[in-house]
């Protein structure tokens, strides 16, 4: 660095607006004689050889004649051409801040810091830089606020000016950087292009920018090219190159409907014919954003993808904590909350299909300490995609980004010239107020875009897979129709058992491929079954699990090589079944068949597509052996458009997703569902919190929840809990006693009176069932003229009031209890109006304290 004596040589040989002069023989620009309507300043203008208050500049009691006054946040951005070969200044906090404040001065080159200044206070004297620009294209002046915030943030760029090479043209101040991005009501992502051509993000959660963005906050992060940490790509192109670079095209914004705005950001490879597109959908009122990614190629030959995250997003890393839901088969959806730190943390799945068994690929970040249902800022992540997946976390010390996607694990894949990678979509919500807030928004998002039909009434169903098993014929079944009715049932679902003949599906061992009604179970066929129903007013479902194969089959006899299955490997087998290779073109066609088949069925009406296995022993006898790794995205594939396929085809048949209970429940599948079956556990006391913690992400409409015979708990307790979901029964009404019947039918007609308020309402969940001996929700309908409350007490404990959330604080509620428990005292409150203040204000008194009672209590004009 020269010393700042050599300044003083400079020697103004133009005029008021360009200052050049000749120093060392090579021309010198004065920063003051240049355009300064582009430097930003956090306070007022910058002016032109004075502080920024107006008075000449002087830093520590030494005046001086030129340079810029500005006021932290600083930036000013200045095209050299690669001409310059010096940039000099004294810098330091004006006099007039009178010894407050406190700034950092910045000098950086093509997006790399040449110089900093430190930190300097007030009262400091002037720090001098003499910065080496050579080749520098854009050189970029910034002053922090010393990360203090911005007041008495007076900054004075004394005497700066540039030596440019001979001949060179003068500096060009470019316009400022604006950050831009998806930007719904209270959540916005902020990009930014860096000097060096790079995306960065402000990680979210942090204040606004101050340092210029380094790597560590490159928007999606490339492998290979400077980047140390987990990339969101990382890909090997044409030519055996494992490395890419990713610099900022263009951006474009489409308005797709109200409130609801599509942005695509480009990005290129230099050196490449390679374009990743970053798009994200924003919904301004619900705070969501949908992202995904969409690459495409013109290179020699086929692009290795080894990964190519959906969403990259950094946040602050200060006090924050991740939720995740892991479980089983029986036990889904189990909250866990822990404390992120340096490190990565891995949820992910490896199972292809029925991909979510172990975890769900749902989860929420709280910025501020652990978030309650009212408070705390939250980010909440759902990954639709019903394959293995991959939410990393990757905490660098300095953000936390949170990598979520396709699972990378042994799955490359070749990408062809021309063709176009669209990664799954990630949804992200976004509360300033807790959780309640944030899953309002997923539900409100959810009817409008997330499931089929999210404004109609889901109907009353009665399956038969508890009453029956595989134990059942055509006069059995039958047998339920007249009790249905009577209990208030809408639909009878046949559940598994109704196909097969060489293999009567008998039990869980053979059967599963041929999509044949059993003869002698079903002597007519199922149109027959569908018929008695709709003769009865009910309409009718089917159950079908159409990927899977039985190797006891007439379909495995005939096609063994069309599982997924490894060559030379023993076969494994889970519930005595296999999965039929979805890649293989007459795969799709047979189970495509099998669907027709089935919906096409007069009468059939509503179908449960089940799936009760996952892979381990992933080959294919159909994807060459370059390809054997792409089993799990092309399978995926396969199976969305066959759903979407018979979504469009039978576009008034309801359908229940389902995987051996929650073993898929994703908003990729639920595009084509109308809900979904969370769990083959259906004890109550297992399902409140289940349901709860479903509750999150996905709108009670959609979680199924059926009252079975579930050991000795009070039949009027399990209805309840099914009533404050997608209520149905399971349950032979035959052997039904009186009691038990009078309260299922009462639970019935009390369900259809709300059941627009449980379906179309918004949730508030009061009091949660993991941490308290009662847990409590309610829900308000749109105009807020009607809630309902439900309150299940899980252990004895005094029956104090519950506070409803959500009324309208001037309109009066009568209260009602639905379906009363036989012989328990009315409500203290029963038949009494009170305002929605009052309500919110002083609860409502349950009758119910003793373990295994609930309540359900209408508002009601
Ligand atoms: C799975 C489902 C059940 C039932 C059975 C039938 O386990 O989750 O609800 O349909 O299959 O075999």
């Amino acid at each position: 660095m020269r010393k700042s004596s050599s300044f003083t040589k400079v020697v103004c040989l133009a005029g008021p607006m360009v200052c050049a002069a000749s120093v060392f023989g090579a021309e010198t620009v004065w920063l003051s004689s240049l355009d300064l309507t582009k430097m930003t300043s956090g306070w007022s203008v910058p002016k032109v050889d004075l502080g920024v208050v107006g008075k000449p500049i002087s830093i520590d009691g030494k005046q001086f004649a030129r340079g810029v006054g500005t006021h932290a946040k600083s930036k000013m951005r200045l095209d050299l051409g690669g001409a310059g070969k010096r940039f000099f200044a004294q810098v330091g906090l004006d006099d007039s801040t009178e010894g407050h404040g406190s700034v950092e001065f910045l000098v950086t080159g093509d997006g790399k810091v040449l110089w900093r200044s430190g930190l300097i206070a007030g009262r400091q004297p002037a720090r001098s830089l003499d910065v080496d620009i050579t080749g520098v294209r854009i050189l970029g002046l910034r002053v922090t606020d010393g990360n203090d915030g911005t007041g008495y943030d007076h900054a004075d760029w004394a005497e700066a000016g540039f030596v440019m090479q001979d001949s060179a043209s003068l500096p060009v101040p470019l316009p400022p950087l604006e950050p831009f991005g998806p930007k719904a009501k209270n959540f916005a992502l902020e990009f930014e292009v860096g000097d060096d051509n790079r995306l960065y993000q402000h990680a979210l959660g942090a204040g606004s920018a101050n340092e210029p963005p380094q790597r560590f906050d490159e928007a999606y992060p490339q492998w290979g090219d400077g980047y140390v940490w987990e990339p969101a790509l990382q890909v090997a192109h044409a030519d055996g190159n494992t490395s890419t670079t990713l610099l900022y095209d263009s951006v474009t914004r489409t308005n797709e409907g109200p409130a609801r705005e599509l942005l695509r950001i480009k990005l290129r490879d230099p050196a490449y014919p390679f374009e990743v597109t970053l798009c994200f959908r924003a919904h301004d009122e619900r705070d969501l954003v949908e992202q995904w990614v969409e690459i495409k190629h013109r290179e020699s030959g086929p692009v290795k993808f080894e990964r190519m995250a959906s969403s990259a997003l950094l946040l602050s890393p200060t006090n924050l904590h991740l939720t995740h839901f892991f479980g089983d088969w029986g036990k889904e959806m189990q909250p866990t909350t822990e404390f992120l730190t340096p490190g990565t943390k891995v949820l992910d799945s490896k199972l292809g299909v029925r991909a979510h068994q172990f975890r769900n690929p749902s989860f929420i970040l709280s910025l501020d300490d652990a978030s309650s249902e009212t408070t705390g800022r939250v980010l909440a992540g759902s990954l639709a995609w019903s394959g293995s997946f991959q939410c990393a976390f990757d905490h660098n010390g300095r953000s936390v980004r949170a990598l979520c996607g396709l699972n990378p694990f042994a799955s490359s894949y070749l990408l062809a010239a021309g063709e176009t990678f669209t990664t799954p979509r990630m949804i992200w919500v976004w509360s300033n107020q807790g959780l309640g807030n944030m899953s309002r928004k997923f539900h409100a998002w959810a009817r409008d875009f997330g499931l089929r039909d999210g404004h109609s009434t889901r109907a009353v169903l009665l399956n038969n897979w508890y009453a029956t098993g595989f134990d059942f014929d055509f006069s059995r079944i039958v047998g339920l129709y007249d009790p249905a009715r009577e209990i208030g049932a809408e639909l009878l679902l046949l559940d598994d058992g109704w196909f097969g003949n060489k293999y009567p599906r008998v039990n869980d061992q053979a059967g599963l491929g041929d999509w044949q009604p059993n003869r002698k179970r079903l002597p007519e066929g199922l149109a027959s079954l569908a018929a008695a129903a709709g003769k009865r007013g009910l309409k009718f479902g089917i159950w079908l699990e159409p990927e899977m194969v039985n190797p006891k089959s007439e379909l495995f006899e005939r096609h063994p090589n069309w599982v997924i299955a490894q060559p030379k490997r023993e076969l494994e087998f889970q519930r005595n079944q296999l999965v039929l290779d979805l890649t293989r073109p007459e795969v799709q066609q047979f189970e495509w068949r099998v669907i027709q088949d089935i919906l096409s069925v007069p009468g059939v009406s509503y179908a449960k597509w089940d799936c009760n296995r996952y892979l381990t022993q992933p080959g294919s006898s159909w994807l060459a052996p370059d390809r054997q790794s792409h089993l799990w995205i092309d399978y995926v594939h396969a199976l969305y458009s066959l759903m979407d396929k018979t979504a469009q085809s039978f576009p008034k048949t309801e359908l229940m997703l389902c995987a051996g209970g929650g073993g898929r429940v994703d908003y990729a599948a639920l595009q084509y569902f109308h809900e979904f079956w969370p769990s083959d556990n259906t004890d109550p006391l297992v399902r409140l919190p289940m349901q709860w913690d479903y509750s999150y992400f996905f709108p009670p409409m959609a979680i199924v929840s059926h009252v079975t015979h579930s050991d000795s708990l009070p039949m009027h307790f399990a209805c309840a809990v099914a009533m404050s979901a997608n209520f149905g029964l399971d349950l032979d009404l035959v052997k039904l006693s009186v009691e038990d019947e009078a309260i299922c039918a009462g639970a019935v007609a009390a369900y259809k009176q709300v059941r627009d308020v449980v379906h179309f309402g918004d949730l508030y969940r009061l009091e949660n069932p993991h941490d308290s001996p009662r847990c409590a929700l309610n829900f308000v309908n749109t105009n807020r003229s009607q809630a309902v409350m439900f309150v299940f007490q899980m252990r004895d404990s005094q029956a104090l009031p519950v506070r409803p959330q959500g009324l309208d604080p001037v309109k009066r509620y009568a209260v009602r209890q639905l379906n009363p428990a036989p012989a328990r005292p009315a409500l203290l409150q029963e038949a009494k109006s009170f305002t929605g203040e009052e309500l919110m204000r002083d609860g409502i008194v349950p009758n119910c304290g003793r373990a295994m009672e609930a309540c359900v209590i209408h508002l009601s004009p």
